[in-house]
């Protein structure tokens, strides 16, 4: 078998089967005695019903247990909620308390709303520093949104550069010896230009005055916890290191899903390593070797060696940009718990490294 890191991360375009992948190896390693938490940003309607996560958008540990091989195996999973893993990262209830409804807040950690990426990086982070799991796997945004992902600790840098937040933590203490809302809104109109200031007083008129105030609230609060999130950018040096993760590049047996695949990960070579497995999903070639068309049927023939044929050269045009190529079968059995428990049979049969 794939020997278990302490983080498993899977990513790949939408519908390959990441989430389905991720669920697979979760279910497999608690299967073997290991602690998991699997931490899913979406997970598809049936699997959700599945993993009994159906009514837990709220970002807490859920303890799920699957039925394999009739004994009931115990993992734990959470349904990514970014607005969530942000308050719980401020360090005050009164904080906690403030951004609670705040607007700006609200629009950063909808889906894809810009903060996601960097509370993911948050969230496993946090889960790490707990020290409960043997394994945390990720199951991760679809494509681009997955490289948003990875340069998210560039943008939490970004964010805490020195200089912008000398600005904002001035307003803030302008702010603060005057509580009135009018004088930080000097202050803002005197540090920016007139495009932006242009810019702010239409807000304003569209957002009622609560809109700088929230702005202020936000920076400011966040700005206070920027030690907290500086140290997540330790987790981007885990993914970087072999012993420490594994990266699982999930493709379908079809030529432009494994270009996509390949693709992917040529973006996220800088912050990979070498041991990059490519999981090709949904084979047929399982069914075809085991299917032997009678001798009068030579259409039919012809038909599985084409298939076997081509679905061979996507594999082996795989293995030419990764070291480690590992087919899944496409399960024929509509039923998620089937399904899952013929995936998890195959993480049984996989090679990999220690
Ligand atoms: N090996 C497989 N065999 C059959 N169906 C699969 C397999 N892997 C995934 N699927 C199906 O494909 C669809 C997309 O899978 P999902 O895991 O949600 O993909 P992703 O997370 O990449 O968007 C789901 O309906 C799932 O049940
Ligand atoms: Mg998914």
């Amino acid at each position: 078998m794939i020997f278990p890191k302490p983080i498993e991360i899977f990513c790949g375009t939408g519908g390959v089967g990441k989430t389905t992948m991720a669920t697979s190896r979760a279910a497999f390693l608690a299967s073997q005695n290991k602690k998991v938490l699997l931490i899913t940003i979406d997970p598809a309607k049936r699997l959700r019903q599945l993993l009994k996560l159906e009514n837990s958008r709220d970002g807490e540990v859920h303890s799920v247990e699957i039925d394999f091989q009739g004994e009931t195996v115990q993992l734990n999973a959470i349904l990514m909620h970014p607005r969530s893993t942000l308050l719980r990262s401020l360090d005050s209830e009164e904080n906690r308390n403030k951004l609670k409804d705040n607007h700006i807040i609200k629009v950063l950690t909808k889906p894809y709303g810009g903060m996601n990426e960097i509370m993911a990086i948050l969230e496993v982070q946090y889960r790490l520093d707990q020290k409960e799991y043997d394994c945390i796997i990720l199951d991760t945004p679809p494509g681009k949104h997955f490289i948003d992902f990875l340069n998210s600790s560039e943008k939490i840098n970004r964010f805490f550069d020195k200089t912008f937040i000398e600005i904002f933590q001035y307003i803030g203490n302008k702010a603060e010896e005057s509580s009135s809302l009018s004088f930080s809104k000097k202050i803002l109109t005197q540090i920016v230009s007139t495009g932006v200031n242009k810019l702010l007083s239409y807000l304003e008129i569209v957002t009622g005055n609560e809109f700088l105030e929230e702005f202020k609230d936000t920076i400011t609060i966040l700005y206070d916890r920027k030690d907290f999130f500086l140290k997540a950018l330790k987790f981007q040096e885990f993914l970087k290191q072999k012993t420490l993760s594994n990266w699982y590049f999930v493709t379908s047996a079809e030529q432009h899903k494994i270009k996509d695949a390949v693709e992917i990960a040529s973006s996220a070579h800088d912050f990979t390593h070498e041991d990059k497995f490519c999981l090709v999903n949904k084979c047929l070639g399982p069914y075809l070797l085991k299917w032997h068309p009678s001798d009068q049927s030579q259409v039919l023939s012809e038909m599985r060696t084409t298939m076997l044929e081509r679905e061979n050269k996507l594999k082996e045009g795989a293995q030419k940009q990764f070291n480690r190529v590992i087919d899944f079968p496409e399960v024929l059995e509509a039923e998620p718990q089937k399904q899952l428990e013929t995936l998890i049979n195959r993480w049984n049969e996989t090679v990999g490294t220690s």
